[in-house]
């Protein structure tokens, strides 16, 4: 039976089998403690048996970190924090853990620590939190788009278009890097590569995606995307997992309005389903933040911000009005500002976080950014200038989701395409979709990992995924 079961059931009385890793043994005259961990819940439950009843050699081997399984009755706690504890009457070693060699001995570890023994570190408390409400936020996003008419559509990961003209993209071939064929000029010949064409792993599903919108109204994906960009961040990965609405006939407007009901959705969520993996989280948050300077400390506790976005309205201003407060800032006139603020700069993360963490103290919506700092297939406003473009603000987080309205008109999209220097014939498809039944449509991308960031209060975006892939590093 899973510990998360028993404890819930507390069926006191009852004869178990527990299955799972040892946490602690502390061994005393005339009983011994063995505490039991098998990641179904934060708790480990107490087993307690009288001497004798394991023999030595058999006790021997229950170490922290050992494998066991053990099965008794399940009785009233003695002692305080628990209600329940396992009176055993059997115990099996399936795996040991030498102590000498073990990593994960009972003491507080760096969460850098940690990252070395990424294999391990699921057996921790923080980090079998972590991924229990990863999985919690994953199901609960799934579950909202099936409850909204939304379908899961599955784009391809292997891709020869360059989705947000970035060019941050791994290359996919079979060819031999030491002796590729080439062409007449010296070039390397993809025709006789695999697919017959240069192509790369996708860092976005975005352009399928809206191929399916174009056809069932509404669709998203959940896949894994990639950017070799070299930036070694506490906040970028070079494998991230995306999340994808794409919505025919929603406007800008509509567009930020999902943003905001999916985003409160999915905290709530957490919020409902994982308190005590949060509650715990608040906890080492809180440890954490001791070691802190007072004015750098969070003003609220995790389960207290989490409360607070989901109950408040995001604020939505335009990207100008935005440059409009940063250049009024009080840190603009001092000059700290490290980039300096002007219409038209790709704000960066100081000027995000100014906005979002001091000036607005909420979520934020921006929009309507220069057409030049943004993707091709953004819809052109108006005014030629900037584009219907939204880029929602998470305090502590930045930037969690890119988006926009789509331009969907042909001869406005192939203009832009040609003006980025993007290859007809690398997209001629997605062209196509505005020459045969175009419709206004947007759609935006949240980042998985920033979003598991946010929820679990967790600062660096490699202890929010099993196994991170970041520059120089694709260990496990
Ligand atoms: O803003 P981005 O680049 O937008 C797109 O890719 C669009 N095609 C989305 C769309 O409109 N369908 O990326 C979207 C989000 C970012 O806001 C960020 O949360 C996350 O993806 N992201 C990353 N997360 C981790 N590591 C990285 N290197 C990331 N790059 C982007
Ligand atoms: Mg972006």
């Amino acid at each position: 039976m899973q510990i998360k079961q028993i404890l819930a059931e507390a069926l006191v009385g009852e004869e178990i089998t527990v299955k799972g890793w040892v946490r602690t043994k502390r061994v005393q005259p005339n009983v011994i403690f063995i505490n039991i961990n098998d990641g179904s819940v934060i708790h480990n439950i107490q087993a307690v048996a009288e001497p004798g009843v394991i023999d030595e050699d058999t006790l021997k081997l229950i170490t922290t970190g050992s494998c066991v399984a053990v099965s008794g009755t399940l009785i009233e706690s003695k002692g305080s924090g628990q209600r329940v504890e396992l009176q055993v009457k059997t115990a099996q070693v399936y795996g040991t853990a030498d102590p000498e060699k073990y990593p994960l001995q009972p003491k507080k570890h760096s969460l850098e620590f940690l990252r070395e023994i990424a294999h391990l570190r699921p057996r921790t408390n923080t980090f079998s939190a972590i991924l229990r409400i990863r999985h919690s936020l994953a199901f609960a996003i799934h579950q909202y788009f099936n409850d909204n008419g939304f379908f899961y559509l599955h784009t391809p990961i292997i891709t020869g278009s360059d989705a947000e003209g970035a060019g941050e993209m791994f290359h996919v071939t079979t060819l031999d890097p030491k002796n590729p064929p080439l062409n007449e000029d010296g070039s390397v010949n993809y025709k006789e590569d695999f697919f017959g064409k240069e192509t790369n792993l996708t860092v976005s599903g975005q352009l399928e995606g809206e191929l399916g919108a174009m056809a069932l109204s509404k669709v998203y994906t959940f896949g894994p995307t990639f950017r070799a960009e070299n930036s070694n961040t506490a906040r970028h990965l070079a494998e991230f997992w995306m999340i994808e609405p794409e919505v025919a006939f929603y406007e800008l407007e509509d567009n930020m309005r999902l943003a905001e009901d999916f985003t409160k959705y999915v905290i709530n969520y957490a919020l409902e389903n994982c308190a005590d993996d949060l509650a715990f989280l608040e906890n080492r948050l809180k440890d954490e933040e001791k070691t802190k300077k007072a004015e750098e400390r969070s003003e609220l506790a995790l389960v207290e911000k989490l409360r607070f976005v989901v109950d408040n309205e995001y604020v939505k201003l335009t990207y100008t009005e935005a440059i409009q407060i940063l250049l009024s800032s009080k840190r603009h006139k001092e000059g700290k500002f490290q980039y300096p603020v002007q219409w038209g700069i790709d704000l960066q993360s100081e000027h995000e976080r100014y906005l979002v963490e001091k000036h607005f103290k909420k979520p934020v919506i921006l929009t309507n950014y220069p057409k030049d700092i943004k993707a091709f297939y953004m819809k052109l406003d108006e005014d030629g200038k900037t584009v219907r473009a939204m880029d929602v603000l998470f305090p502590g987080i930045g930037e969690i989701i890119g988006g926009s309205q789509r331009e969907d008109n042909y001869e406005k999209l192939l203009q832009r395409t040609k003006d980025v220097g993007i290859h007809e014939d690398t997209i001629w498809w997605y062209l196509e979709t505005r020459q045969f039944g175009t419709a206004p449509h947007s759609g935006f991308g949240i980042g998985f990992e920033r979003l598991v960031m946010f929820v679990t209060g967790m600062t660096n975006i490699r202890d929010v995924i099993p196994f991170p892939r970041t520059p120089k590093s694709a260990e496990f």
